[in-house]
């Protein structure tokens, strides 16, 4: 994958102008649309579902990056690779069957990622780095946006940026979860090479309704 990539987290936009968010973030240079998922059962906090996706999809041409924070993803798999996914991500944690779940995102045509929360050890993704298109490392717990970095996973990302060179393989590397211009430089310099961002998007004082100068500023950071 060709440098650094930003993926502006949908969770922190203005849902009453959702489109017209993600219309202006994609002219402002964002790479992907990040579509986080939440159920009220694997996170404390409930958001979307299938229903939003042909809105996203009518307002940009950008990828949609969908991280589904929900227990049991194999059985809505199909309804958000059918409304306009594109990449489609799960937690190890919530994937007893993690292999066949990405066989079936796979099977609909659809890039896979594999999640890991803060706690989940790197050799978590060991049997499945060989089948993955993209690895997510969170770097907050999964539930909210505007929480605190934590620095704690970056030997992770280490490690794991060693493991996708090891394979051989071209695996997207992200990160998610406070992603600022201060905490980008360092994960990135841990191996990175994605980044998803709400708050520094579009809640950031420093660039009030300027999402170009606000995703320009993460670029920068990054290095
Ligand atoms: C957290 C979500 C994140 C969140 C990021 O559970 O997965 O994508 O929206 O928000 P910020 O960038 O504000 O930490
Ligand atoms: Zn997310």
């Amino acid at each position: 994958m060709d440098g650094i990539k930003i993926a502006p987290s949908i969770l922190a936009a203005d849902f009453g102008r959702l489109a017209a968010e993600v219309a202006e973030v994609s002219a402002a240079g964002a790479d992907w649309i990040h579509v986080d998922v939440m159920d009220g059962h694997f996170v404390p906090n409930l958001t979307i579902g299938p229903p939003l996706l042909p809105a996203l999809r009518a307002a940009t041409t950008l990828p949609l990056d969908v991280h589904l924070m929900i227990e049991q993803p194999e059985h809505s798999l199909a309804a958000f690779a059918e409304r306009g996914a594109d990449r489609i991500g799960v937690h190890v944690e919530a994937c007893p069957h993690l292999h066949r779940t990405i066989q079936q995102i796979h099977g609909l045509g659809k890039a896979a990622c594999v999640v890991l929360n803060p706690a989940t050890p790197a050799s978590a993704l060991e049997p499945v780095i060989a089948c993955v298109e993209q690895v997510l490392v969170m770097s907050v717990n999964p539930g909210f946006g505007g929480q605190t970095f934590i620095e704690a996973v970056l030997p992770k990302v280490e490690t794991i940026r060693r493991l996708i060179e090891t394979s051989g393989r071209e695996v997207a590397l992200q990160m998610d979860g406070g992603i600022t211009a201060q905490t980008i430089g360092p994960a990135a310099r841990a191996g990175a090479n994605v980044f998803v961002a709400g708050t520094a998007i579009f809640d950031n004082p420093e660039h009030r309704g300027d999402y170009r100068g606000a995703i320009e500023a993460l670029r920068r950071a990054a290095g």
